[in-house]
């Protein structure tokens, strides 16, 4: 069915199709979430848990790490404790006495117990009907103490020594989400109380996952004028850090936390806000995303094909064939000239694609041009026309053609004039349509 009539009639058909590549994307793949105290006691418990079952249906193998601070201020302004953090860059650790670590504990306890709960709900009529999900929890964190800095002991403060990465691994297999509490344990058997975004990192890293996302109470990162900047390599974001100002120390933590992921390989980090419902959702399932993402180099990339592309081509190109915008090829014959192809990815999703077949004298065709709906007019079809020619100019090619049925004023703006079927080299005139009633457009390179 054409998308146009799709989108009229059936938009729940067209939004299906539009998040089906980041499923398919997605699916296998390791996210580590980890989010802020602040979400669970602003009440976003639920709503989260019921994105997370959504991904864990779609396949992805997802840890979770809470944070507790304020459940843990909460214990200690019961027991009126007065709580103490560090100074300086320390500042955003808790100082962690003995009552501060019972505190710590229940605090957490509590929050894994809710959490539990919220992922053992099957209510008919409820986004979690028939979910069934398994949550593993255990002492995958070793800790080693912060000790003292600068002169203050930070006691039962910790840092994470070692994630034991098999496990969870393991849990993960086996299909379970694993559930990570900010505590962690010495091999002398003592608990650590220990920042959630050190043990989120640690265990993306140890686990190599494809994704570390933190929802915290930062609405991604933004410039000097308050403009959100959606993405950031990992040499912008060093440069950023560096005009950080010690009142922002705690982001400066997350975003240390943030490089020192990517620098290990994981593939990329996103920075959400924790109080804007469905966050997580909007962020993978869009091509913009609504937040801030942090990658190792750019995050679109345009490349040459190869066969693991022969699905997301197909999937951009099947729609244009429907419509008879693009001649329909099978699957086939995708794969017979995929080495032709080049694609744009975007976070590894496809957004783009065209081909060049070289002909006799000099001449090469441009086709299978494509640029998916959501991201259309920024430009990406003009990078693939642009590599396409360089490909073109590297095999000594000194013309291209494209045939067209619709796109003929996108073309002729990019430098192609009007030509007839004569132009066309011999073997190639033979399998024109006359039918079709393509116009032929060529261009100089
Ligand atoms: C043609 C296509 C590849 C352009 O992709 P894109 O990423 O949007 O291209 P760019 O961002 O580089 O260019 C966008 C510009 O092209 C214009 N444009 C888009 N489709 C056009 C068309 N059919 N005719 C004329 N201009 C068109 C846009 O209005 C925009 O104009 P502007 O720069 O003045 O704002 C994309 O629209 C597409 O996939 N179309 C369907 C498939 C198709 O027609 N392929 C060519 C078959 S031979």
């Amino acid at each position: 069915m054409p998308t146009n009539q799709a989108q009229n009639n059936f938009p729940f058909v067209a939004w299906l199709r539009d998040v089906a590549p980041y499923i398919h994307s997605f699916r296998g793949k390791t996210f580590v979430i980890g989010f802020a105290g602040e979400l669970v006691q602003k009440g976003g418990l639920e709503a989260l848990i019921q994105d997370v079952a959504m991904l864990h249906a779609m396949g992805m193998r997802i840890v979770l790490v809470h944070g507790s601070r304020p459940q843990v201020q909460e214990q200690l302004d019961l027991r009126k404790v007065t709580s103490r953090y560090g100074t300086g860059a320390m500042s955003g650790y808790r100082i962690t006495d003995p009552a501060a670590l019972e505190c710590a504990k229940e605090a957490s306890g509590e929050l894994r117990l809710d959490i539990e709960a919220a992922f053992s709900q099957g209510l008919p009529n409820t986004p979690m009907a028939g979910s069934r999900i398994s949550v593993i929890s255990g002492n995958f964190i070793t800790a080693r103490p912060v000790g003292i800095v600068d002169g203050v002991d930070f006691m039962h403060t910790g840092l994470v020594r070692k994630v034991d990465s098999e496990s969870i691994a393991h849990s993960l297999a086996n299909n379970k989400i694993v559930l990570m509490s900010p505590l962690g344990f010495s091999p002398t058997g003592q608990a650590f109380n220990i920042a959630y975004e050190d043990v989120a990192t640690a265990t993306a890293m140890a686990v190599k996952a494809d994704k570390l996302i933190f929802l915290t109470e930062y609405n991604g990162i933004t410039d000097a004028d308050g403009e959100l900047i959606k993405e950031f390599s990992l040499r912008q974001l060093e440069d950023h850090i560096s005009g950080l100002t010690l009142a922002d120390a705690d982001l400066k933590v997350l975003l240390q936390n943030a490089i020192r992921a990517i620098k290990s390989g994981v593939g990329r980090v996103h920075l959400l806000p924790h109080d804007r419902d469905g966050a997580l959702l909007e962020e993978l399932f869009t091509h913009d995303g609504i937040s801030t993402m942090i990658a190792a180099s750019d995050i679109e990339h345009l490349r040459e094909a190869n066969l693991d592309d022969v699905g997301g081509i197909l999937q951009l190109i099947e729609p244009l064939e429907d419509e008879g915008i693009l001649v329909a090829r099978g699957r086939d014959v995708i794969e017979r000239d995929i080495t032709h192809f080049s694609v744009i990815e975007h976070d590894r999703v496809l957004f783009g694609c065209a081909a060049l077949f070289p002909y006799s004298n000099g001449l090469g065709e441009l086709s299978c041009l494509a640029v998916d709906p959501e991201a259309q007019e920024s430009g990406d079809g003009e990078r693939l026309l642009k590599r396409i020619e360089a490909r073109a100019k590297a095999q000594g090619l000194k013309k291209i053609f494209v045939l067209t049925t619709r796109t003929e004023h996108w073309f002729l703006k990019r430098g192609f004039v009007r030509a007839s079927v004569d132009d066309l080299p011999a073997e190639r005139k033979e399998l024109y349509n006359w039918e079709r009633k393509s116009m032929v457009l060529i261009k100089n390179i």
